[in-house]
């Protein structure tokens, strides 16, 4: 069920998202191979982006000259509730062999996160991939929310204790070096949440708000 702030901090972002370049979708590109190797693993053919942003990614040839569901090879419903465009979710029973969410579980207020996350859950057949940033907040970087609705560190085991329960759930910390056993290591536990080796881009920061 919505909290009381809920509705305030989709009008905050759609404020944001009319008033700023970012918050283009051009970040769901930063997982391309992890989303590439889910699709070409689980054969999938329909995705639903979770707050897609403005939906550059797919309007506007990024790889290989292709928009990024053309180099997917896949029809993709487009959900951002900030984007007047996007902002129509899927009826509750639609399904997708695939949800990806990147860089937008940070936007979702503490009392949000358990119905946000089991919505996501619920649209997908065979895939989840959730991609968040640790990368050090810049220092300027304003903080658009109210603060007292984010409350709870956002850190790795806070993000994944919403999905304790759901099966093929995928994640990524921008903060790791790409392997190409990755699905495997997560499939089989073996995945580490903290990586040995790191990507030197990004610092190891927990919070991101
Ligand atoms: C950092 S941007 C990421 C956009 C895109 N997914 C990407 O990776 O480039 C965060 C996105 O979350 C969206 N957002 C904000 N509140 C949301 C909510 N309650 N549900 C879904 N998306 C939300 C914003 O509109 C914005 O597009």
């Amino acid at each position: 069920m919505k909290s009381s702030y809920y509705d305030e901090s989709v009008n905050l972002g759609l404020q944001f998202q009319k008033e700023n370049k970012s918050w283009s979708g051009a970040d769901t590109l930063k997982y391309q191979k992890q989303i590439k190797g889910l699709v070409d693993r689980f054969q999938a053919t329909t995705i639903l982006d979770y707050g897609c942003g403005k939906g550059m990614q797919y309007s506007t040839p990024c790889i290989d000259g292709k928009t990024f569901d053309e180099w997917l090879g896949v029809t993709v419903y487009k959900y951002d509730p900030c984007v007047p465009e996007f902002s129509i979710p899927p009826p509750a029973n639609m399904k997708f062999d695939g949800v990806i969410c990147s860089q937008v579980l940070h936007t979702i207020p503490d009392d949000d996160m358990h119905w946000v996350c089991e919505q996501i859950t619920s649209y997908s057949t065979k895939f989840v991939f959730i991609g968040i940033n640790f990368k050090k907040p810049a220092k300027r970087k304003k903080h658009i929310y109210d603060k007292r609705y984010f409350k709870q560190p956002r850190t790795r085991e806070y993000f994944k204790s919403f999905f304790k329960n759901s099966k093929n759930i995928f994640w990524w910390w921008k903060d790791r070096m790409f392997y190409s056993e990755w699905i495997d290591d997560q499939i089989s536990n073996k995945w580490l949440d903290v990586p040995e080796i790191w990507d030197p881009t990004y610092h190891f920061v927990e919070t991101t708000i």
